[in-house]
């Protein structure tokens, strides 16, 4: 079926132009100057629009297993309600439980996504074990399976968490086959004993998980992951969920010095604090415990934040979408702040929240789209299939209402979350009409026309950024 997207503007990393998009069936044909297309029977009107290459969020976290509960979100609703937020692709962590066969967490994770995604999904793998048969699967990953990101803790002692040793020999493992190491940058070791003596003084509410946190533990695994890296003769790394100045100064320090260092921050650190949001009263703040915490709004952590993503020191925006209802699941830290499972749910608006620092003057339109879809695309081997509206690629496409407006509640959302981490934000733009490989999914009226199971797997190549 041939689709034509007339009369908006085409927004990509090197530009804006106003011009018509013909699609043909599941790829974009051609880009056309305004009113040079053929006719086509199916028109989209895009007038007064942006046209946008679907958004990618390469951080999520769908069904996860984590802090005695499963993150609240199926690959099924998880999936549906990135459609709603212009979001086509997701990348996802499949986890190797520690005394795990790698092959064996990936298939579990292929099972639990597979006949039931909306769009297109790829894979990270979670290493929760670095021994000779992980470092040996990661090369068959890599090669056979379209797995080219692997990632590791600092953080989480006793469940995720690997020693320097570990993520030394997985660096090392990294740079010979060409993958790159995602890191959560966090001194889990030095965290758990000011957990300990937090809650020996009674300090059992919400706003102690950030507190005993400190940006100076995100600082410290940010540069240790760094210098580790460099050891490994350069090996490339990602520093996932960003939250603070002094690890972002660390990032930044590193790619001035031509390093293969990149890092992603999510909505949540540039946006919410842990005066407004964790540390509301009672046990409210449990909503939004998530690691790195939320920071502190005295500080400078969000003006650096979107400095960093201005001069592409952060070079990605993803959610890292982990969802857990307040009911039951935030519940389980009742009276213990560690026992909150530990995530915030955001697949469905990082597009429209992202917009807002372009009408906010904080961000402009080119780089919208590069950090929320053409980075991620090249970052982790799927451009120029993804993440650009391109002849050839993928016709995974958003055309984007910049005078609409989107009122965020968990009375509209489609996340299968009982809250809304941004309940009552009225933000500027709106997503409209929503194609991936060509087929309409959330039409202009938000109308939903997405099949389960249609979402394909993607074996990823590797990063286009390497040195
Ligand atoms: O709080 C978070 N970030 N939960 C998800 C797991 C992780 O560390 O990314
Ligand atoms: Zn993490
Ligand atoms: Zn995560």
């Amino acid at each position: 079926m041939t689709l034509l997207i007339k009369g908006g503007t085409v927004i990509g990393p090197s530009g804006s132009i106003p011009a018509d998009v013909l699609v043909d069936g599941e790829t974009i044909a051609a880009v056309f100057a305004p009113g040079r297309a053929p006719d086509v029977a199916q028109v989209i009107d895009a007038t007064g629009k942006y046209v946008i290459p679907g958004a990618i969020d390469a951080h999520t976290h769908m069904q996860l297993p984590f802090g005695g509960t499963s993150a609240s979100d199926t690959f099924e609703t998880g999936t549906r309600a990135a459609a709603f937020g212009g979001t086509t692709t997701i990348i996802d962590f499949a986890v190797q439980k520690t005394g795990e066969v790698v092959q064996d967490g990936l298939a579990a994770w292929h099972e639990k996504a597979a006949g039931n995604c909306f769009v297109d999904y790829g894979f990270h793998m979670i290493i929760g074990g670095v021994d000779d048969a992980s470092l040996k699967a990661m090369d068959s990953l890599v090669r056979e399976e379209g797995i080219s990101s692997f990632k590791l803790f600092m953080a989480y002692p006793g469940v995720f968490y690997s020693d320097d040793g570990q993520i030394l020999r997985a660096m090392q493992k990294a740079r010979e086959n060409g993958s790159m190491i995602m890191m959560h940058a966090e001194n889990g070791l030095a965290i758990d004993v000011l957990v300990q003596q937090a809650l020996a003084r009674g300090e059992t509410d919400p706003v102690h998980h950030g507190l005993t946190r400190p940006e100076a533990l995100e600082a410290e695994a940010t540069s240790r992951a760094i210098w580790l890296a460099s050891v490994a003769a350069d090996c490339p790394l990602y520093i996932v969920h960003l939250s603070a100045s002094k690890a972002l100064a660390a990032v930044a320090e590193a790619r001035d010095r031509g390093r293969n260092v990149f890092a992603e921050t999510c909505p949540q650190y540039l946006y919410l604090t842990l005066e407004d949001q964790l540390g509301a009263p009672g046990f409210e703040g449990a909503k939004w415990v998530c690691s790195t915490p939320l920071r502190s709004k005295h500080e400078s952590h969000r003006a650096d934040l979107w400095q960093g993503l201005r001069t592409n020191d952060l070079s990605i925006v993803s959610t890292d979408h982990c969802p857990f209802c307040f009911k039951d699941q935030k519940e389980l830290g009742l009276g213990d702040f560690s026992k909150i499972p530990n995530g915030i749910g955001g697949v469905e608006h990082r597009v429209d929240l992202l917009y807002q620092g372009v009408a906010d003057g904080k961000l402009s339109l080119e780089r919208w789209v590069e950090t929320i879809a053409t980075t991620p695309a090249r970052m982790f081997g799927l451009y120029p299939r993804k993440g650009v509206i391109a002849p050839g690629a993928d016709a995974d496409i958003v055309v984007y209402d910049p005078n609409g407006r989107t009122r965020i509640s968990v009375q509209t959302h489609h996340m299968n979350m009982d809250h809304s981490a941004y309940e009552g934000y009225e933000i500027a733009g709106k997503v409209g009409t929503v194609i991936s490989r060509g087929e309409v999914l959330v039409d202009d009226a938000g109308e939903f026309h997405g099949r389960k199971g249609r979402g394909k797997f993607l074996q990823r190549g590797l990063s286009s950024y390497l040195i």
